[in-house]
């Protein structure tokens, strides 16, 4: 996908806030240091759009970015970071399901995990409430230059065999933009979807 523009359209801080929804949009979600925002910018091909940082646990709103004037993009709060407030830690789930469950224009979630670390109890649980509302989800393995081949080819496929069989699972590098056509395609059918029905 050619991207002529791509800008930070605003921020949400508390359940229901944010930029109005306008345009089809996609989410990234994941632990907290997983790579969400160094995935956003390799995709976009605009470094620095999203911020990252090698503190875990640094952003704590959902950060909205419209791209091409056409779909947004929105980069979510990381999660399991042992940093910050309890109540700075426990705001993130009505903030994160509330947009989840609530936002009339999202048309898909991206789950970012550790290949090292595979599934764990919380990507379990984000998966099942995706499905639970009703939203398509893909696994998707960062950092893969980290991993030589054979050891990931390995991890993708237990990663597949962990999950529903409709949620596609891929492998990703922001270092090396590996994964970004595979990422591309299934980010454009969610787009071409139809509007969820809440
Ligand atoms: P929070 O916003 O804190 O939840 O983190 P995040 O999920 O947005 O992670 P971020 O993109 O800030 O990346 C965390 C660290 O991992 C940074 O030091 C990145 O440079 C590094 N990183 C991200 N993607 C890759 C990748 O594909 N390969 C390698 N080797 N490092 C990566
Ligand atoms: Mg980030």
């Amino acid at each position: 996908m050619k991207i002529t523009e791509a800008r930070f359209l605003g921020a949400s801080a508390s359940p229901g806030g944010g930029p109005p929804p306008r345009l089809p949009e996609v989410a990234v979600a994941g632990r907290s240091n997983v790579g969400k925002s160094s995935l956003l910018n390799a995709l976009l091909g605009r470094h620095g759009l999203a911020r990252t940082s090698s503190t875990p646990g640094r952003t704590r709103q959902l950060n909205f970015f419209v791209v091409n004037d056409r779909f947004v993009v929105v980069d979510l709060p990381g999660y399991g970071f042992a940093v910050g407030s309890a109540a700075e830690r426990k705001g993130w789930g009505p903030l994160v399901e509330g947009y989840l469950r609530q936002r009339p224009t999202l048309r898909g979630v991206a789950l970012l995990v550790d290949l090292r670390r595979g599934l764990e109890e919380e990507e379990g649980e984000l998966l099942a409430f995706l499905a639970h509302v009703g939203l398509p989800a893909a696994v998707v393995a960062t950092k893969v230059d980290k991993l030589a081949r054979g050891v990931r080819g390995r991890a993708l496929s237990a990663l597949q065999a962990a999950v529903d069989p409709a949620v596609p699972v891929l492998g990703f590098s922001a270092r090396t933009g590996e994964g970004r056509e595979g990422l591309w395609r299934v980010v454009r059918a969610w787009l071409d979807a139809p509007e969820r029905r809440l």
